[in-house]
C-alpha cells in the first residue's frame, strides 16, 4: 500500500509532466470543460476510464457505481446524467461494463454482503428475467459473463428510458448510448454493437427479448 504523501508526490509529478508537454494545459482547463462523452461504468479500481481510451482531463464525464447500474429512482446518477446532457450536451453516453464484476458474480451467487445486497438485487431482477438465456451458456464462467453483458444492456434501456434521455431526443438533439464491456485480463473493451439513438430503438430493445435483439444487431453495428 502506498503511502499517501507517496501520492502528492507522484501527484506532483503528473502535473509536471502535462505542463512539460503542454505548458498551459491546466489554465485553459480551469476555464471550461468540454466532455463529448458521458461514462457510466462499475466503480472496480482496475478500470480507469479516461486514460485507458486515451482521453486527458476535460474530455469525459464520468459517473461511477457498484456494478454500473442505471436506476431510476438514483438521484445521484440522474443528476450526473442531467447535467452531463442538458448542460454540458455530451453526444455519447458509454454504459460500460466489465467481466469479473464482483457486483454481478455476488446477485449471481446470492451472497450476502450487507447493504450492498439491496443495490445488487436489481442485477437479480435482470438475472430472472434472461434466465433461460444465461441457463443456456456453457459452464458457471459463461454465464457470469453473459450476465455482465446483458447487464451492460439492461443500463442501455434504463438510460434510455430516463425523461433527461427522452427530453433530448424529443428536442432533436444528436445523443447515442453505447454498451461496451472489459476483460480486465486484456485491459481492452468491446463494443457489445447495441448503440441506440432514438426513442424508437429504446421501444424495440424493451419489446425484444435480448436473443433477437443480438441478433438483428451485429457487433460493431452503428445507427444509420
Ligand atoms: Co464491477
Amino acid at each position: 500500500m502506498q503511502k499517501i504523501i507517496e501520492l502528492l508526490e507522484a501527484n506532483k509529478q503528473w502535473a509536471e509532466s502535462l505542463k512539460a508537454e503542454d505548458p498551459t494545459f491546466f489554465e485553459r482547463l480551469s476555464e471550461a470543460q468540454n466532455p463529448e462523452i458521458l461514462w457510466i461504468g462499475c466503480s472496480d479500481s482496475r478500470i480507469t476510464p479516461t486514460s485507458s481510451v486515451g482521453l486527458l482531463p476535460g474530455e469525459m464525464f464520468v459517473h461511477r457505481n457498484v456494478a454500473n447500474l442505471v436506476n431510476h429512482s438514483d438521484m445521484n446518477c440522474l443528476a450526473v446524467m442531467q447535467f452531463a446532457i442538458e448542460v454540458l450536451k455530451v453526444r455519447h453516453v458509454i454504459v460500460c461494463g466489465h467481466y469479473g464484476c464482483g457486483g454481478v458474480k455476488a446477485a449471481f451467487d446470492d451472497s450476502r454482503y450487507g447493504l450492498v445486497d439491496n443495490w445488487l438485487r436489481h442485477i437479480q431482477d435482470t438475472m430472472h428475467k434472461h434466465r433461460e438465456e444465461i441457463d443456456r451458456q456453457g459452464d458457471y464462467e459463461a454465464q457470469l459473463d453473459k450476465l455482465c453483458e446483458i447487464n451492460v444492456i439492461e443500463q442501455i434501456v434504463s438510460v434510455g428510458e430516463t425523461t433527461i434521455v427522452q427530453d433530448a431526443w424529443e428536442r432533436g438533439q444528436e445523443l447515442y448510448i453505447h454498451g461496451w464491456i472489459y476483460r480486465i485480463a486484456e485491459g481492452i473493451y468491446r463494443d457489445l454493437g447495441v448503440t441506440v439513438s432514438s426513442l424508437e430503438q429504446i421501444g424495440a430493445m424493451r419489446d425484444t427479448t435480448f436473443d433477437r435483439r443480438v441478433e438483428t444487431r451485429p457487433a460493431g453495428s452503428r445507427p444509420a
